[in-house]
């Protein structure tokens, strides 16, 4: 994939991004020095590793290894593929992208959504157009849905009739095969296709960028199925989305809290009545995906689910998958509703002013779960408290590493009247520390500081004479180098990394970029020049060696050794693999 965009895209691209911008809308960066640093977004800890640095325009973690540029960290911590990596960075920056980029694959994909989309603008239009369209606006006005809120999620009506959209689609020369992908018709046994939603209302399911993925329809009356969703599609995985986020972002970039609800009726109807905040679950338990993907946007989710038998396991369910992304300043609440209410009724009757102090009163991940956990307990018995202690115990080790692990652990050694009582120590982030090499040779010197500052490259002058022998790690230094000299839109490290991030050197690269030799800015250059003399004079001695060799002459023991040591010096373990 990465090679149908070209390099000279990607570089424009990088070089328009600003990753400190990027990373900071996701994740609030504080100034360290001459970089930005924060407690890195890719795994638990209390104090910051993550470092980025404006002039690379890379990022790196010191705990965890993870690193890289714009599109890297747009793939880790928002879950895209390359395409919709860089696709999403050039609009942001204004970038249109080169025809035919993506090609195959993504190409159909982008196909397959342009139907949805314009499936939702054709049952956007019926609400307003078809002869039977006044029981659905009757229906909607009896829900008491005002237009804008209408409009503001983009409610439709699919019409009555098997074949209404099909004809509208399949006029415009759109093969029914296609429609079926999107999710939008069904195939019958006997070779027909017909409309998958009919006389329904239609609620679409924006993804994060605001394209329409996919929709829930709602019968008019009481008919079964309810509510029918979409299919799975390459685009559209249920328990990946959350209906109405996309148009909680709209409104508010800076989310304080985020209520989660079980219905689309209770999103609308929440959002018309003044709180904005609020998504809901596609009819499915809230998955860890759905839990991260809430923690990326905001810091408090309050869960807000009938008080019945379903809505309890539909919380716990919840919570179990929210234990694991309980990090430091992130917090979970539960608010469970009166029987026979849910927040589209209660709003209605109540108002926002009684809602939003329902939700102030939600109550604390801790006490929901210890009280759910006792709840068929008897404490006062030593059997009793055991249970509880076996049962909580699994459950509180899956919390990372934080203060609040440690106070629960506490409650829970309080709560079985048992000091002993102890989590085993969290996980460490399943990736694998990889510090820095503190190996340092004039070769790994000379690429650090160069991506610390490839003006030095200018400084180099002239490397003619270092090509030609066969010694990998020196030749990498010396192509970074010409490559800077020779393309001089290349002005960070990350547009010169993306260029190796398919090759061997794209590890040890990576590596070395997030490595700051530790001198002074005003010894940069003389330092680089320096190794790259050392790199130079070594070089000359061993091809000298290598031509006595080559005549036949005898080189001395210290010679071959010498010989040895500069060969394993260019060609440098970590290097060497290229
Ligand atoms: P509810 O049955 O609680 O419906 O389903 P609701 O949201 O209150 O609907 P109204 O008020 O009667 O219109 C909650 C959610 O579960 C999913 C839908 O996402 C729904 O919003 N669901 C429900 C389905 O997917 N299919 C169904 O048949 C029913
Ligand atoms: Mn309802």
């Amino acid at each position: 994939m990465a090679t149908r965009i070209s390099q000279d895209f990607l570089d424009r691209l990088l070089n328009r991004v600003d990753l400190i911008d990027l990373i900071d809308s996701r994740v609030p960066l504080r100034k360290l020095g001459r970089d930005f640093g924060a407690c890195c977004p890719f795994h638990s800890e209390k104090t910051p590793s993550f470092t980025v640095s404006p002039s690379k325009q890379f990022y790196y973690c010191f705990g965890c290894g993870a690193r890289g540029n714009a599109i890297r960290f747009l793939m880790e911590y928002e879950r895209l593929s390359f395409m919709e990596a860089v696709t999403e960075l050039a609009r942001s920056v204004g970038l249109e992208l080169p025809r035919g980029v993506g090609g195959g694959e993504a190409d159909s994909q982008q196909g397959l959504l342009a139907l949805v989309e314009q499936a939702a603008n054709f049952f956007r239009q019926q609400l307003h157009e078809h002869p039977t369209r006044q029981k659905a606006l009757d229906y909607l006005r009896r829900r008491g849905l005002d237009d804008e809120t209408a409009k503001a999620f983009g409610i439709g009506y699919a019409p009555p009739g098997w074949d209404s959209l099909l004809r509208a689609l399949t006029a415009r020369s759109v093969a029914p095969a296609e429609l079926l992908q999107a999710g939008l018709v069904t195939a019958h046994d006997n070779g027909h296709y017909y409309d998958r939603f009919r006389d329904r209302i239609m609620f679409p399911i924006r993804d994060r960028r605001g394209r329409t993925i996919a929709f829930g329809g709602r019968v008019l009356g009481d008919a079964e199925p309810k509510y029918l969703n979409s299919p799975e599609t390459p685009f559209f995985h249920k328990g990946r989305e959350l209906y109405g986020l996309y148009e909680a972002q709209q409104r508010e970039r800076q989310l304080q809290r985020l209520v989660v609800v079980e219905g689309y009726m209770d999103v609308v109807a929440l959002v018309q009545h003044g709180i904005p905040y609020v998504v809901a679950t596609l009819g499915t338990a809230t998955t860890t995906e759905q839990v991260e993907r809430l923690f990326r946007v905001t810091h408090e989710v309050i869960f807000c689910f009938d008080g019945d038998r379903a809505g309890r396991e539909a919380a716990w369910r919840a919570l179990e998958n929210a234990l694991p992304l309980l990090q430091e300043d992130r917090q979970a609440g539960f608010l469970f509703l009166p029987d026979d209410e849910d927040p589209d009724s209660l709003i209605r009757k109540e108002g926002r002013e009684r809602f939003e102090q329902r939700l102030t009163q939600a109550k604390p991940l801790s006490d929901y779960f210890f009280e759910r956990l006792g709840a068929d307990i008897n404490l006062y018995s030593i059997d009793g408290r055991a249970r509880l202690a076996e049962r909580a115990r699994p459950l509180l080790e899956k919390l990372p590493d934080s203060d609040f692990r440690d106070l629960m652990g506490e409650r829970l050694k309080k709560i079985t009247h048992n000091p002993l009582t102890r989590l085993s120590p969290p996980r460490v982030g399943a990736i694998n520390v990889r510090q820095v090499s503190p190996l340092r040779s004039p070769i790994r010197l000379v690429i650090a500081l160069l991506l610390n500052d490839l003006g030095l490259a200018k400084q180099a002058g002239d490397l003619k004479d270092l090509q030609g022998i066969k010694a990998p790690g020196l030749s990498l230094a010396v192509n970074l180098i010409e490559l800077v000299q020779t393309n001089p839109h290349i002005q960070n490290a990350a547009q010169l990394l993306i260029r190796y991030e398919d090759t061997p050197a794209g590890p040890i690269l990576q590596q070395l970029a997030g490595w700051r030799p530790e001198y002074p800015e005003d010894r940069f250059t003389s330092e680089f020049l320096g190794a790259l003399k050392q790199l130079r004079e070594r070089y000359d001695f061993t091809k000298q060696l290598l031509n006595k060799l080559a005549q036949g002459e005898p080189l001395s023991t210290e010679e071959k050794e010498t010989l040895r040591q500069f060969q394993v010096q260019h060609n440098d373990p970590g290097l060497e693999t290229m």
